[in-house]
This record gives C-alpha cells, structure tokens and sequence, in this order.
C-alpha cells in the first residue's frame, strides 16, 4: 500500500491508551449485574433437593428412581429455554434489556423458592460509541476509496441478524479519536505476528492494524489491541474472516 493510504475511524492517532474525552462518552446511568453465582444455584438445588418433603432414596421400596432423577436434573427443556431468553435480546450492561433480565433471573431464583434472592447495583467504567466511521481513503487527495457499513447483513432465519444496531460495533473500552494512517495487516495480531513482521523490517509505527478476529494461541481482542499498542500503532480494526465464520464453517 504505498499510494494508498487508510483513513480508518478507531483509535486516536498518538496512542490507543488516549483517555477518552468526556464530552464524548456517555456512561450508562446504572448498570445492573447479576451477583447470584453458581454457588447460589447448588445450594438452590441443595435446598430443592437434599431435604425434601419426602425422600427421594428410601430403599427397599423406593417409589423414585434416583438415577433418573439425577440425569434429568436440571432439566434440558428448561435450561434451552433459559438461555434462548438471554440470548434472544441485546443486554448490554447498562441498557434497559440488561435490567429487565436481571429482574427476570432474581425472580426466577424466587420462583425457585430462594426469598432473598436480590438485585445488586454496581457502577463499573463503562463506554458506548457516539458515532463511529471506518473508511479507506486514497492519499493525498482522500478520494473516498471504501465505507464500512459497521452492520452485520440480515440473514434471514437469523433473528437475531435482524436486531440492526442493538450493539453497535466498537472496540469497548478503546479511547475516542479520529485517525488517518497506512494499513499494515497483522494477520491475528499475536505477539509472534507482530514479531513476524518485525522480521521483515514492516513498520508499524504510526500505522493502523488490521487484524482477523480469533484465538489462536489463546489470544484475547484486547491482548491484540495491547500487542499493537506496544508496538506504537494509532489504531486497530478487527474483523471476522468469512472463511472462519458463519456459512464457510460446514455444521460440527
Ligand atoms: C476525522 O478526520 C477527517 C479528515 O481527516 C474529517 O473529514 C472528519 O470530519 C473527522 N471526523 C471526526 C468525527 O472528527
Ligand atoms: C516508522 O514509522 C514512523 C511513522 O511513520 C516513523 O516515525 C519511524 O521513524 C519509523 N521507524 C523506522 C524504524 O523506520
């Protein structure tokens, strides 16, 4: 890419760990997290379980087959439609979805006879975007070359496809700013990809890094952001490959 240049809207132009203006933020109002653990389940199902009305193993005579009981605790049905309804709906922290499951889960805890069962406040760092842009612009002119749609495509049978800009893509917790670098493409963006461009002498001072989305060698989003930040890139774009997902990946 040496005529054309990248004007990707990401992180600002210095440095990726920039504070973020807070002008440009806004902060949820509350954000709602759910402090009932495992542990509170499997004293749950103790309490259901252990010490029931009437008891559930009483050889030689035993009306209920323990076994059974066991393999169908919990039971499938309620754990799919359990999970369907958390994942049917946007609940980012901090939005009104995320309250209203919350909600749901202690009363479902209550239903399930744990009383004190309680929504906890708490009020962590939290960023939402304002606007974002991610464009491809030809240097020196900024002719505009590519823009980004930031939307997934609606897939139809996909429901939740349809939820266009339920969470808008943005790199959470990424400082604000508005840059226009080069483009150096990073592969994962793992440490040894990194060192792997540093073997052959590319600069990645300054530019913006695009790099595919993915955990190989166990690496997380923010250790890729962090791996480019160390190395004084201005930006990072990350991106689903197609060849790794969704249709291009044959049903396991
Ligand atoms: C970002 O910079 C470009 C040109 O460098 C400018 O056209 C655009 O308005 C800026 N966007 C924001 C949000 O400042
Ligand atoms: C890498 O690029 C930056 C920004 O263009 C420049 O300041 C720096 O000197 C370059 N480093 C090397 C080793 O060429």
């Amino acid at each position: 890419m040496s005529k054309k240049h990248s004007h990707l809207w990401s992180l600002p132009p210095e440095k990726v760990s920039l504070p973020l203006p807070p002008e440009k933020v806004s902060y949820p109002r509350r954000s709602l997290i759910l402090r009932l653990a495992l542990l509170a389940f499997f004293l749950s199902l103790l309490a259901l379980y252990c010490r029931p009305s009437r008891p559930l193993y009483s050889p030689p005579n035993a009306d209920l087959d323990i076994d059974t009981l066991l393999l169908n605790l919990p039971s499938t049905a309620n754990l799919r439609n359990d999970l369907k309804y958390y994942t049917s709906t946007a609940h980012v922290a901090g939005t009104e979805a995320d309250r209203q499951q919350a909600e749901w889960t202690r009363d479902k805890f209550r239903e399930y006879g744990i009383d004190r069962a309680e929504v906890q406040e708490y009020w962590p760092y939290l960023n939402y975007p304002v606007s974002r842009r991610l464009a491809v612009v030809q240097a020196p002119e900024e002719g505009l070359l590519f823009e980004a749609g930031l939307r997934e495509d609606v897939v139809e049978g996909d429901e939740t496809s349809k939820m266009q800009d339920a969470v808008p893509t943005f790199h959470g917790y990424s400082a604000n700013g508005n840059v226009t670098a080069r483009l150096v493409y990073a592969n994962y963006g793992t440490p040894a990809d990194f060192a792997y461009l540093d073997s052959l002498g590319v600069n990645v001072t300054g530019a913006i890094i695009l790099v595919r989305y993915g955990d190989y060698g166990d690496i997380d989003r923010g250790v890729k952001v962090r791996a480019a930040e160390l190395r004084g890139a201005a930006g990072v774009v990350i991106y689903s490959d197609p060849a790794e997902d969704g249709c291009a990946q044959k049903p396991k």
